[in-house]
C-alpha cells in the first residue's frame, strides 16, 4: 500500500541534495546504495518517466517518481538525471512539481519537431497523469531549455479520467496513422488514443479483456516496435504491448506482461498463442516493474529500464537516506522460442556490459560474473558471504529453468513477501549456457546472454558476497570500472 511519510531527516536531506545539481557517479554513502544502478540522492523513488535521448547533447534524460520530502511513496514530483553512458548519472532540480490539478504521476516525453502543439519547433513536451481527491486527468507541459524547466499548459488537464484509474500515459508520432498515439492504463485495459497537437484527444480503440494477467491493475503501458534478433531465425519485426500490473506479479506483487503482436495505427492486436499459461513475462524476479523504454534511442534502439522493487515491500526495503533504484538498462529484440512462441529477448545493454573491468578471482560487493554452463547437466551457482547468507542459483536441464533463490540471502525480515525462489523457463534449448549476472550492493540480475530470459532480484546481505561456488560449469568474475 502507499502511504504518505515525511521524516524531518529526508527532507533536510532533501533540500541539502536533491534540489542542487550534484554528480552522483557511484555513491557508497550507505551500505546498500548502489554503485552502478541509477538511485537518488535522497528521497524516495518509484516508476522511471519520460525517458528520452537527446541526438544533439547525446545525454539519455531520466525522470522518475519523486518524493522530496521523504523516503515512502508521497506526492508525486517528476525528478530528473541524465548520463552519458546510462551509468553515471547526474541528478539535476526537480522538472515538474504538483500545482492546482494535483500531484504529478507517470508518464512519457516527446519532441515536438513540427511544432504540432505551437510550443516551437523542437519543443520537449511531457505527458503525465495528474492525480487529485476527485481522480486522474492527463496534462502536458513543455520545455524549451534541455529538458531542465517545464511550463504547464494553461489549457490543462488534455484528457480527463472517466473511470478512477486512469493514467501513465505514453505517446509517441505513429508513421501508420500520422498522428500521435497514446496507450492509457484504465483499471485492466489499455485504451489508445489520437491526437494532431497533444492537446485534443480521441479514442481510438482498446486493448486487454480476455488477454493477459487480471489479476491486478494494468499501469504503465508501452507500444512499440521490436526489430526481430535473427535468433531461432526471425528477423521479423512485431508490435510489442508491454503492460505493467500489480499485484498479480508471478511471484506475487509486481512485474511487467507483454503481448507480442501487430498495430494498423488505430487498434492492437495479438498474435494468437497456443501457449498455457500464456502470459509473458519481461523479467522472472520479484524487482522489475513499471518498466518502459527511451523514446529516440540511437540507431532504432529499444532500450528499456525498470524500476527495481516491488509494492509487496517498496516502502519497507532497508535503506536509509534513499529508497530503491533502477534495473541496468537493458535492450529489447524479438526472437521465438523452441515452441515457436514470439517473444521479447531482453539483454543487458552494451553501455550496461561495458561495466566490466578487470577479471578478479573472487566476487565483491559490485562486480559481473559470467556463467559458461553445461547444457547436458544441472548447475548449482552458490554465491555466499562470511556469515553464512547465500544466494543459490539452479539451472535444471531436465525442467529446463533457471531459478534463484534469496530465502537465505540475507535481511527477509522487512516484509514476509521478501524471502522467495523464483524461476524461469529457459525458452531456448542449447549445448550450453552463457548466463551474466550483475552483482550490486543490493540486487543480483541473472541474464541469458542471448536475452531468451531475464531475473532481478533484491538481496540484502549483511555484508557483501565474496565467495562463488560454480558446479557444472565455468566462472569469470569481473570488477567494475
Ligand atoms: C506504478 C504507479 C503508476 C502511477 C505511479 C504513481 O508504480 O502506480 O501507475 O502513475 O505509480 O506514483
Amino acid at each position: 500500500m502507499k502511504k504518505s511519510f515525511f521524516p524531518i531527516a529526508a527532507i533536510c536531506i532533501a533540500i541539502l541534495t536533491g534540489c542542487a545539481k550534484a554528480p552522483a557517479n557511484h555513491p557508497t554513502d550507505e551500505p546498500f546504495r548502489s554503485v552502478y544502478h541509477h538511485s537518488p540522492l535522497a528521497g524516495w523513488m518509484n516508476d522511471p518517466n519520460g525517458m528520452y535521448y537527446d541526438a544533439q547533447t547525446g545525454l539519455w534524460h531520466l525522470y522518475y517518481q519523486h518524493n522530496p520530502f521523504g523516503t515512502t511513496w508521497g506526492p508525486m514530483h517528476w525528478a530528473h538525471s541524465t548520463s552519458a553512458d546510462l551509468v553515471h548519472w547526474e541528478h539535476h532540480p526537480i522538472a515538474i512539481a504538483p500545482d492546482s490539478l494535483g500531484t504529478i504521476f507517470s508518464g512519457s516525453c516527446v519532441i515536438d519537431r513540427n511544432n504540432t502543439a505551437g510550443f516551437g519547433e523542437n519543443a520537449l513536451i511531457a505527458i503525465y497523469t495528474q492525480s487529485e481527491v476527485c481522480g486522474q486527468n492527463q496534462s502536458i507541459s513543455y520545455s524549451t531549455d534541455g529538458g531542465q524547466t517545464f511550463t504547464s499548459y494553461e489549457g490543462n488537464p488534455v484528457l480527463m479520467g472517466d473511470i478512477a484509474d486512469f493514467r501513465d500515459p505514453k505517446v509517441f508520432w505513429d508513421e501508420i496513422s500520422n498522428r500521435w498515439i497514446m496507450s492509457l492504463a484504465c483499471q485492466q485495459e489499455i485504451r489508445f488514443y489520437g491526437s494532431a497537437n497533444l492537446k485534443d484527444w480521441t479514442f481510438l480503440s482498446r486493448f486487454g479483456e480476455g488477454y493477459g494477467c487480471h489479476d491486478g491493475v494494468w499501469e504503465c503501458p508501452d507500444l512499440i516496435k521490436v526489430q526481430g534478433d535473427n535468433i531461432q531465425g526471425t528477423k521479423e519485426s512485431k508490435w510489442v504491448l508491454l503492460v505493467n500490473i500489480n499485484p498479480g506479479g508471478p511471484f506475487g506483487g509486481s512485474a511487467t506482461q507483454y503481448f507480442v503482436g501487430d498495430w494498423d495505427g488505430k487498434k492492437f492486436n495479438e498474435v494468437p498463442s497456443n501457449q498455457v499459461p500464456s502470459t509473458k513475462w519481461l523479467d522472472y524476479g520479484k524487482d522489475h516493474y513499471a518498466t518502459v523504454t527511451w523514446a529516440y534511442a540511437p540507431e532504432d534502439r529499444i532500450v528499456a529500464i525498470g524500476w527495481m522493487s516491488n509494492w509487496q515491500y517498496a516502502n519497507q526495503l532497508p535503506t536509509v537516506a534513499f529508497r530503491s533504484q533502477n534495473t541496468v538498462a537493458r535492450d529489447l529484440s524479438l526472437y521465438i522460442d523452441d515452441e515457436g512462441e514470439y517473444r521479447v529477448a531482453v539483454k543487458p545493454s552494451p553501455e550496461s556490459l561495458a561495466i566490466r573491468g578487470e577479471e578478479i578471482k573472487r566476487p565483491s560487493d559490485a562486480c559481473v560474473i559470467d556463467l559458461e554452463l553445461d547444457g547436458s547437466r544441472d548447475a548449482l551457482i552458490t554465491l555466499s558471504n562470511d556469515k553464512g547468507e547465500k544466494v543459490v542459483m539452479t539451472l535444471d536441464v531436465h525442467r529446463q529453468t533457471f531459478s534463484m533463490d534469496r530465502t537465505a540471502s540475507g535481511d527477509c525480515s522487512f516484509s514476509h513477501d521478501f524471502a522467495a525462489n523464483t524461476t524461469t523457463p529457459l525458452f531456448v534449448k542449447r549445448d550450453a549456457y552463457h548466463l551474466i549476472l550483475f552483482i550490486d550492493h543490493c540486487s543480483i540480475e541473472a541474464f541469458d546472454s542471448e536475452g531468451a530470459w531475464a531475473m532481478t532480484n533484491l538481496v540484502f546481505p549483511s555484508v557483501p558476497y565474496n565467495h562463488l561456488d560454480v558446479q557444472g560449469g565455468e566462472a569469470k568474475i569481473f570488477n567494475v570500472r
